[in-house]
């Protein structure tokens, strides 16, 4: 792919097809897939009812600028408000766009009510993009390096630490941002109480809460959205990956007061919520409500961390297994980056973050099966690799 820039260290496989949680490569070679695009496809690949919907938009029309009305919007929009909190939505096209929108409220929400602020608390491990205000707003060094001077307003706070998070409240800052199980920080789950303890702590200092749900939402840890676990609420949530079950769509759901702060002009985007995207967000949650995916993802989520804990005991090089739903991180004591690659070789999909950290992300539609198929594999390349 030499006329492609070089930021992605791309494993050698082209992969042409998929089917629930299944995708071939262009010689007919089969992988089961533990990534699903990165917690993306969690309905799973090439669903039926998702892709139809795709279809019959394609036919009547593609793309309608937000010049004009497109009523489809208030469609997933109620979707999202009546199954999360009370909110107004603004569509936008990736995570990190939610997350820019996000931040772009909090700003003009502070502003507009002269109140503290505008600086937005972040956590050590976390990450919410890599345009120049989420890759400021991220707490992790590496994916900063070389891009200064970089957007101001951004404080990290050390993850799962109420007193550090407690000192560094001042006047300069009017939101937390947080996701409520770390991702690509390597599966972290905050202490239990934290998230909660985090909203009274907004509560009492008039900080807005910002959830950045753009992993953990549609479903993922076995509750609709992440803090649905918490049992909080936030101010301000984005989404995106699961959003569209792999058609690019993101979204900033607000508060209404604090969605008001938005005005024709203030925030824009040219394919944001056009017709393509949202028939697909559409099918999406009407399919993930109407079939509970959440709870299956709970269950399924269940029986394929017993499976690898009891795998675990087999494997010294094994730390932890963290898990909620089918978000799960193997914690290993050494660095198991090849092991992607191998498994290619065993016909299955994995994903390493961190560099010791197996994350397991597939379609939540994974059967019991194919979750015995995934520990059986995931044992064979770990003893391979000396785990
Ligand atoms: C929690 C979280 N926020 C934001 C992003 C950025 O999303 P995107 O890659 O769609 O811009 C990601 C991507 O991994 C993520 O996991």
């Amino acid at each position: 792919m030499k006329h492609v820039m070089n930021t992605y260290s791309r494993l050698p496989v082209t992969l042409v097809r998929g089917s629930g949680c299944r995708v071939w490569d262009e010689k007919g070679g089969s992988y089961l897939d533990m990534v699903a695009g990165i917690a993306v496809c969690n309905l799973g690949h090439a669903h039926p009812r998702v892709a139809e919907a795709l279809k019959e938009q394609a036919d009547k029309m593609f793309h309608c600028s937000n010049l004009y009305r497109i009523p489809l919007q208030d469609d997933v929009a109620r979707m999202i408000s009546e199954n999360s909190f009370e909110s107004r939505v603004f569509f936008c096209n990736s995570g990190a766009e939610a997350n820019e929108g996000a931040i772009k409220l909090v700003r003009r929400y502070c502003h507009e009510h002269s109140r503290k602020g505008p600086g937005i608390i972040t956590f050590t491990g976390s990450f919410h993009g890599r345009t120049l205000a989420t890759l400021s707003a991220t707490g992790q060094e590496k994916v900063k390096k070389g891009f200064a001077p970089l957007p101001e307003g951004f404080k990290t706070v050390e993850f799962g630490d109420m007193d550090a998070l407690r000192g560094a409240v001042d006047d300069s800052i009017g939101a937390i941002m947080i996701e409520p199980v770390q991702g690509e920080g390597g599966v972290r789950i905050p202490p239990k109480g934290y998230l909660k303890n985090i909203r009274e702590f907004c509560d009492e200092h008039g900080l807005l809460l910002v959830l950045d749900e753009v992993q953990t939402g549609m479903g993922r840890t076995g509750e609709l959205f992440g803090y649905l676990h918490e049992g909080i609420q936030p101010d301000i949530m984005t989404l995106a990956k699961g959003l569209g079950n792999g058609f690019p769509v993101g979204a900033v759901a607000a508060r209404p007061d604090v969605a008001e702060v938005f005005g024709p002009g203030s925030h824009a985007s040219t394919f944001g919520g056009n017709p393509l995207a949202m028939a697909a967000a559409s099918a999406t949650l009407t399919i993930m409500i109407e079939q509970d995916i959440p709870g299956m993802c709970r269950e399924t989520g269940a029986y394929l961390t017993q499976g690898l804990k009891e795998m675990m005991s087999l494997h010294s090089g094994i730390r932890e297994i963290r898990s909620r739903g089918l978000m799960i991180g193997i914690q290993c004591d050494t660095d198991i980056s090849s092991i992607p690659r191998d498994a290619l070789e065993k016909g299955i999909l994995l994903n390493v973050v961190q560099g010791s950290v197996l994350r397991l992300v597939p379609p939540l539609i994974i059967t019991r099966r194919e979750c015995d198929e995934a520990v059986e594999k995931i044992d064979k390349l770990l003893k391979e690799k000396g785990v």
